[in-house]
């Protein structure tokens, strides 16, 4: 179910933490797409330790990051459990020396902390049987049964070994849902095939876990039946409609990669958080910690840094609306929930006077936020007796830019009253 402090939230961090780091190669990708041999991946195992996992330092960094949630991956389409689930051997606490639960003390250093607390869980699962793992011709999976994609899935939902497989993975999304008390978020992912409802049947999981975690938020990725919209990697141009969250990788990789050193600039990610609350969505930010459990040092600088940014702007951030639609302005924009105040985020160093365009509301003050400092504004322009009201020009002083994003505050003397039309002589 939708909740208020998840539209409040504005952002959260995604943590895509396996065996995969191990090597430093795609999450459970590498094998699906043939990089590396089912037995090669799998010998990651040996290797996953978490012997520098320190949940609470990671709550502190989330939390000076300005995040009120995490979602950390329970299990990822590898079939690697991160807790010691009791329908499959495959989980961290038999199979690799870490040997034990790593999602239990997540939970209570975020709890500690005051973050909401999210699991990523994958509906698919290439390590089981029962799935039917990998097609026909790219099956590097020899400790596998003879189970593939044209063999089994033809046949229908209702042949034994989707069957097998269903029961399976409602059983560890039962065990994550009853084991550790009251999960905020569940973040599903992996819907993708069986493209056929009929194998999935969401309906009967969604009121399972309606059940279970009756306060759970619950992403879309359901195959229709969530209850927010996440639009990965490329930023949407139009808001998505309803709730909804744009998850995103901090370079170009969910987990920890070894070869992959492009990190976006802390100026970018706080262009694209601006934007996306701008939009009325969530940023969900992706850090990929090493086996050990310790985070990329450059994954860490861009969260302190946009905690740093958040902190000066957090007026204009928690708890606002989307802002103004596109067309209105350079920049992005929200908007307090009562309406009347306007927060424009300024990216560019501005050569001139900021024009915001289509308000017809008068305006009681202009400042900077986190300065403090009150801006001179000019009007120029418009129809009055057509009511298009003109053009709103806010100066900026260079002293008062942030060298991330500039914030405006403007009050009005009302609710929000919009000129969106086309002119009309
Ligand atoms: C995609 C990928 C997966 C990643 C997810 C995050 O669905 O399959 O590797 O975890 O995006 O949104």
């Amino acid at each position: 179910m939708i909740q208020p402090w998840f539209l409040d939230a504005k952002l959260g961090i995604f943590i895509h933490w396996g065996i995969y780091a191990v090597n430093g190669i795609p999450e459970s990708w590498a094998f699906f797409n043939e990089e590396i041999a089912y037995e090669d991946y799998m010998a990651q195992c040996a290797g996953f330790t978490a012997s520098h996992y320190d949940p609470q330092a990671w709550a502190q960094l989330f939390k000076r990051a300005g995040a009120r949630y995490a979602v950390l991956t329970a299990k990822h389409h590898d079939g690697v459990a991160l807790w010691d689930t009791q329908v499959s051997d495959l989980n961290v606490v038999e199979r690799t020396p870490a040997g034990r639960d790593l999602i239990a003390p997540y939970i209570d250093a975020l709890r500690e902390a005051g973050i909401k607390v999210g699991l990523y869980f994958s509906h698919l699962d290439w390590s089981h049987a029962g799935y039917a793992p990998l097609p026909v011709g790219r099956r590097t999976i020899s400790t596998l049964t003879n189970a593939t994609y044209p063999q089994l899935w033809p046949q229908g939902a209702a042949t034994p070994a989707w069957q097998t497989f269903h029961t399976f993975y409602h059983k560890q999304l039962e065990e994550l849902c009853t084991r550790y008390g009251a999960l905020d978020l569940l973040w599903f992912d992996g819907d993708w095939t069986p493209d056929d409802d009929a194998y999935w049947r969401m309906d009967e999981l969604r009121a399972r876990l309606e059940d279970w975690q009756p306060e759970a938020v619950i992403n879309g990725r359901m195959r229709g039946r969530g209850d927010y919209r996440t639009p990965e990697q490329g930023l949407p141009i139009l808001p998505p409609e309803g709730p909804w969250e744009f998850c995103v990788t901090i370079n170009d990789s969910w987990g920890y990669q070894v070869h992959d050193h492009n990190h976006k600039s802390l100026r970018q990610i706080v262009r694209m958080f601006c934007e996306v609350i701008g939009m009325g969505g969530n940023l969900l930010l992706d850090v990929g910690p090493k086996e050990d459990g310790a985070l990329q040092p450059e994954q860490v600088d861009r969260l302190e840094g946009l905690g740093d940014w958040i902190r000066k702007h957090a007026e204009g951030v928690y708890g606002t609306r989307a802002g103004l639609p596109p067309g209105h302005l350079c920049g992005a924009s929200t908007l307090s929930q009562d309406q009347t105040t306007l927060y424009v985020m300024i990216f560019d160093r501005p050569w001139d006077a900021i024009p915001i365009k289509g308000v017809r509301n008068g305006v009681n003050r202009v400042s900077v936020l986190g300065a403090g400092q009150e801006l001179p504004y000019q009007r120029i322009g418009g129809a009055a007796w057509l009511d298009i009201p003109g053009v709103l020009w806010v100066t900026i002083p260079e002293e008062v830019l942030d060298p991330c994003a500039t914030v405006i505050k403007i009050e009005l003397d009302g609710p929000l009253n919009l000129y969106r039309g086309a002119g009309q002589a």
